[in-house]
């Protein structure tokens, strides 16, 4: 169950540039199991079904911008220089909100979940804080900035790494980066952060002890898994933090009736969805916006890319699909390759070594053997040979090749498209079809003639 928070503004930073990602694009753009680190971020947040959501870009604004498009309630802000947090949220002041409540996320969190998220928002809102940080203990506190807590330990300031001493160093309490503060406080103590500290930035953890001197209250709200609060900096951090993610994916499509086979091989990324009764093989790979219906079998090792698939489908081990449709009760592979726009209807069998692209194979047919079909619409109930090839480009354009009902076309034949052939045909073996082919009764091409040779011996090893 989701959390929900209607008088609340999230903020969420992302204007760096990710040095360390040593990369073109922004670091935020970085996937994670198949969604930008940004993706997920977004997603947490507007699961909260916030007023609204702004979105602090700056490095790579227009890529940043391209790539999220153009959400309901999501607003935008420009932080041109990145001189640190606090002039960043800084940047979110002059947007439209009613909100009284601010929650801010770094954009480069993406294992945040809602939960984490509606703990901190509750515990701000019930305690009347005026600012409430999300902090984890953790047993490395390195990069992080740390929370310094007084005698009766009440929270009184943050700390980076670089100003730290090295007593506050040794603290093992850091802040996640992640605030819950009024709204109007907020700006109001913003304009007052100062840059003298070690990175000379406006950082935003320094309006927690001006909220202090103002007498309001401040607090440290502890995390329950510290893994959820990882900021990822390089790609090192980027492989952790999928890492973790699968085993959380995993670990939910096991709950809902997914039969994982050694699951530290399979790879199900993060905007996937799989029905009940289904068996995902060892080293299968899951990808996109792939979707299974239930009691469906996939590998070992096959890999499945944005695919729709109905319920009871096989897919037999190392076959390659992407951008396909499949029907119930359908077996694809061993090695099968279907391509975009490859659609089989319920029942279809597609079988070794078989490539099919953007074509639609009807109710019932099978296409078990070394064939390629591509730009072709085929009928029900057809048997297509091994070895079949739809010849459908001429090196220039495309050709399509229309097949009917109950179609039994012989081994090794070539339809050279564009081509058409009636229901009920029968092609022999070997054909070489040009023209279009009558409905029912046997059409073949012209055969060599087929010679015996009486008396020829076989040469043996060892001969002259
Ligand atoms: C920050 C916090 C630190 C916390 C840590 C948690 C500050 C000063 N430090 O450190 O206390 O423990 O996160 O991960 O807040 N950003 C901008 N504009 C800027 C600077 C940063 O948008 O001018 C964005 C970045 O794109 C990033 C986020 O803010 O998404 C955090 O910035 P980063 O430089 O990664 O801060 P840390 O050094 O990790
Ligand atoms: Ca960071």
């Amino acid at each position: 169950m989701l959390h929900h928070f209607s008088t609340l503004q999230v903020i969420i930073l992302a204007a760096g540039k990710g040095t360390r990602m040593a990369s073109n694009q922004p670091k935020v753009l970085h996937q994670v199991l198949g969604k930008s680190m940004l993706e997920h971020v977004l997603h947490t947040a507007e699961d909260l079904q916030p007023e609204s959501v702004c979105l602090v870009a700056g490095h790579g604004i227009e890529e940043v911008k391209a790539h999220i498009g153009e959400p309901e309630n999501l607003f935008w802000a420009e932080q041109k220089e990145q001189l640190g947090t606090g002039h960043a949220v800084l940047q979110a002041e002059v947007l439209p909100s009613v909100a009284d409540t601010v929650l801010i996320v770094c954009g480069d969190t993406p294992l945040l979940t809602n939960e984490t998220l509606a703990k901190l928002i509750k515990a701000h809102q019930k305690h009347k804080a005026v600012v409430s940080v999300l902090s984890a203990k953790v047993d490395n506190p390195q990069g992080y900035g740390r929370i310094v807590r007084d005698a009766d330990s009440n929270v009184t300031n943050i700390v980076e790494e670089k100003d730290a001493t090295d007593k506050q160093r040794q603290i093992q309490e850091v802040s996640s980066g992640i605030f819950c503060v009024n709204r109007e406080a907020l700006f109001s103590y913003l304009h007052q952060v100062g840059n003298d500290n070690a990175q000379g930035e406006y950082y935003l953890p320094d309006i927690l002890p001006l909220a202090l001197a103002d007498g309001k209250l401040v607090q440290a709200v502890i995390m329950d898994d510290s893994s959820e609060m990882l900021g990822i900096n390089d790609r090192i951090q980027l492989s952790q933090a999928e890492s973790v993610m699968q085993r959380r994916i995993l670990s939910e499509w096991q709950q809902k009736g997914v039969t994982i086979e050694q699951a530290e091989t399979v790879r199900i990324e993060a905007s996937v969805n799989i029905g009940m009764d289904c068996t995902i093989k060892a080293g299968t790979q899951l990808l996109g916006s792939t979707h299974l219906g239930d009691d469906c079998t996939v590998g070992p090792y096959a890999v499945l890319q944005n695919s729709w698939l109905a319920d009871g489908i096989t897919i037999a081990p190392f076959s390659h699909l992407e951008e396909t449709s499949i029907g119930d009760d359908a077996t694809v592979g061993p090695f099968a390759r279907l391509r975009p726009g490859a659609r089989l209807d319920d029942k279809v069998k597609i079988g070794n070594f078989v490539e099919v692209k953007k074509a639609v194979i009807g109710q019932g047919s099978k296409v078990n053997h070394l064939s390629y079909i591509g730009d072709t619409i085929m009928g029900e109930d057809c048997n297509i040979g091994a070895g079949t090839i739809t010849c459908n480009y001429d090196g220039a354009n495309k050709h399509q090749t229309i097949i009917g009902d109950g179609v039994f076309v012989g081994s090794d034949t070539k339809l050279v498209a564009p081509v058409q052939v009636g229901s009920g045909a029968t092609i022999g073996a070997g054909s070489i079809i040009t023209k279009q082919v009558q409905q029912n009764g046997l059409t073949l091409s012209a055969r060599p003639e087929q010679r015996h040779v009486k008396n020829w011996i076989r040469p043996k090893k060892g001969d002259k």
